[in-house]
């Protein structure tokens, strides 16, 4: 293993909370804060099962906690058994909540439509019952590529009401993408739409589907239902192909949630890796569940009126653990938004918070420092233009936040009386784990604080050994917890070597450098492989090299991120052709056809920013790219870096142009 380890400024800032927060806050003061440490440090076991008893709703109660015989394949609660959607929906029927509102969507045009938690568990049952006249059991696996609707999250619940394994690909993803996944998981079913409206336009989804089940072994997929979004026309298959209110329509409000166990497979959510494949995170039903709603409760401090938003796509694992699954275990009322935040203005935000008076904010880095640009660019849309009195706590999640853009979001959308909660957590995590909680942990701007209570986290070096204070080290999760991914799909191997490599001591490798300061405060630093972190989505380098040398034209290609204000990093792809380098009208054509391409083969969200051709590619003499260098010249930097271990040093000095 190695890494760059770099330093960072760190923040002296530290905002306390606010007595009037602690008072009332789910965790309030240090004291409890610590008293939950110390409690799971005492039994760790007794912590989690404590936990577990209280607030999930078991058919059949656990015996047993954790099982580590098996390890690093560990199981929690394993022979429990309970029912996912039922924790989350009928757990409100009887308690008080039926006519509380669990969602308010708003349309990328602005139309709202409202559902109950007794209305939304209709739908879940309508929905659900439809796919058992399909003939679908817990023994089946579902896609879903759909856009921010309640129709995806209703359709999530509904899998999960049944059991059926789901795998959720974000709609920005490809054809070529979506094959790979259906093929990977074994999808016998796929649920989309005709398309999805983003700033005013229809993107098609329907016809995306039907390319990626035309390829080998895309006939898998037995059913294709489609709910109508936008209207357009698509395609039909009268075989396979079937309307979401088609199989609704005449479906019973009630349908019997099936009972899984504990261990029962909820989701495999793929993710970048530092191979070309992504690879499927396998999440649990219990202990995913639990650790979601817990997340939900300690780190936004919930309340019964709340009005939660969280900003990201059910695509991702922040729109499973804080929109589909742990809000609605928590019994929030919370925001789904189909649309993009610029639409029709880069107020979009604001005045949406205004409007349905949003007291929970939760999005990325990139979001406000893009509407942060926008304000600067177009005073109209700045936040304090907008009445956001009705907010009481602010979230950040994916990258780390510089503090410039926490002070900003803390001062101009928080009017300096919100605690931001930065939290980190991965796709593998299922839930937070480090973060502050509002009413106890004091902030630095740029530091996502300290770990959650019953979480064990350290920064070591290459042999397990927890370095000094203030030095850079690998980030590791100590002891198993609840919501750790399981399983990578179908690759034991991956899951052993990748996540828990022997020279670690079986500690959980997060992929991330990271530093304590004297307060034991967690300052993430980057990456420790070539994941990169665009806009807040996890991409692989790789996958997109693969893409790119999949090309007729490429001979070979390396791909790097270099640092962007707006977006966190931009994707730099240096490009050796089978051609001799091309120059002006025609590299910028070629460039264009490759950025197609990678769309193409990946999604638009994985197109190159800027292209660099040249004649070859620095390498080692054994061969290998020598990608750090490549950061230095993406950067638009002089190469200092001892270059002698370069075959041809001069090989740097050719990227001159920028497509
Ligand atoms: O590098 C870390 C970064 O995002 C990675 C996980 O990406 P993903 O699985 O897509 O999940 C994103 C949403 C949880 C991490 O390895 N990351 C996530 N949150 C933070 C972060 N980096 C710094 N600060 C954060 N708060």
């Amino acid at each position: 293993m190695s890494s760059t380890i770099d330093s960072i400024l760190i923040e002296s800032r530290v905002f306390p909370p606010a007595r009037k927060i602690v008072a009332g806050a789910t965790v309030s003061g240090m004291e409890s804060y610590k008293a939950l440490c110390d409690e799971a440090e005492r039994d760790h076991d007794g912590f989690w099962a404590r936990h577990a008893q209280e607030h999930l709703k078991w058919r059949k109660p656990f015996t047993k906690v954790l099982d580590e015989s098996n390890a690093p394949f560990y199981t929690w609660f394993e022979d429990g058994e309970l029912n996912v959607s039922e924790n989350c929906l009928d757990v409100h029927l009887e308690n008080g909540n039926a006519d509380k509102t669990a969602i308010i969507f708003e349309a990328d045009d602005g139309k709202v439509e409202k559902a109950t938690y007794r209305q939304l568990h209709a739908r879940v049952c309508r929905i659900a019952n439809g796919f058992k006249a399909l003939g679908y059991t817990k023994a089946d696996r579902a896609i879903i590529y759909l856009p921010m609707s309640i129709e995806a999250i209703a359709t999530m619940q509904a899998c999960a009401r049944l059991g059926i394994t789901h795998s959720v690909v974000f709609g920005g993803f490809s054809a070529k993408s979506l094959h790979q996944r259906v093929v990977d998981v074994g999808a016998t079913l796929l649920v989309t739409a005709d398309a999805q409206m983003r700033g005013g336009r229809a993107i098609p989804l329907k016809s995306a589907v039907d390319e990626a089940l035309a390829d080998e072994g895309g006939d898998i997929v037995r059913k294709v239902v489609v709910y109508r979004r936008a209207g357009t026309q698509v395609a039909w298959n009268n075989e396979r192909d079937v309307w979401l209110h088609d199989i609704e329509a005449g479906q019973p409000d009630v349908c019997e949630a099936v009972t899984v166990s504990a261990e029962h497979p909820l989701f495999v959510l793929y993710t970048s890796g530092s191979t070309g494949k992504p690879k499927g995170v396998q999440h649990s039903s219990a202990g995913y569940l639990l650790w979601a709603k817990l997340t939900t409760e300690w780190v936004f401090d919930t309340r019964p009126d709340d009005v939660f938003w969280c900003t990201a796509d059910v695509g991702w694992v922040t729109g499973h653990s804080y929109i589909a699954y742990g809000t609605l275990a928590a019994g929030l009322t919370q925001i789904v938004f189909e649309g993009v935040p610029t639409y029709p203005n880069a107020g979009r935000f604001w005045d949406m918070i205004q409007r349905h008076k949003v007291s929970i904010f939760y999005t990325a880095p990139t979001a406000i420092r893009s509407l942060i640009k926008a304000a600067q660019a177009d005073p109209a849309t700045h936040p304090q233009r907008y009445d956001l009195s009705s907010l009481r706590l602010l979230g950040s999640v994916g990258e780390p936040i510089n503090p410039e853009a926490w002070i900003w979001y803390y001062n101009n959308v928080g009017n300096g009386k919100c605690p931001i909660v930065d939290t980190w957590w991965q796709t593998e995590t299922g839930g937070h784990i480090l973060a502050p909680l509002p009413g106890a942990t004091p902030l630095k701007p740029g530091s996502c604080t300290l770990p959650l209570p019953g979480i064990s986290t350290g920064v070591v070096d290459e042999l397990g050994n927890e370095v000094a204070e203030g030095r850079g080290g690998f980030l590791v999760i100590k002891k198993p917890w609840p919501a750790m991914i399981r399983a990578v799909w179908g690759d034991e191997e991956r899951f052993k070597s990748g996540y828990f490599p022997p020279e670690l001591k079986g500690y959980y490798l997060a992929g991330d450098n990271a530093q304590r300061d004297a307060d034991g405060y967690y300052w993430i630093l980057g990456r420790t492989d070539d994941v990169l972190s665009i806009s807040g989505h996890r991409l692989g380098g790789t996958e997109i090299e693969s893409a790119l040398v999949a090309h007729d034209l490429v001979a070979e290609a390396a791909v790097v991120g270099r640092p962007d204000a707006t977006t966190g990093e931009a994707i730099v792809a240096f490009i050796m052709l089978k051609d001799p380098v091309p120059e002006g009208d025609k590299a910028e054509a070629i460039a264009a056809q490759l950025r197609d391409w990678v769309a193409n083969q990946v999604g638009p969200i994985a197109k190159p920013r800027d292209i660099r051709f040249g004649n070859n590619l620095p390498k080692t003499r054994s061969g290998k790219i020598m990608r750090r260098l490549l950061r230095v010249v993406a950067e638009g930097n002089e190469v200092t870096q001892d270059v002698s271990t370069l075959e041809n040093p001069d090989v740097l000095k050719q990227f001159t142009g920028v497509y």
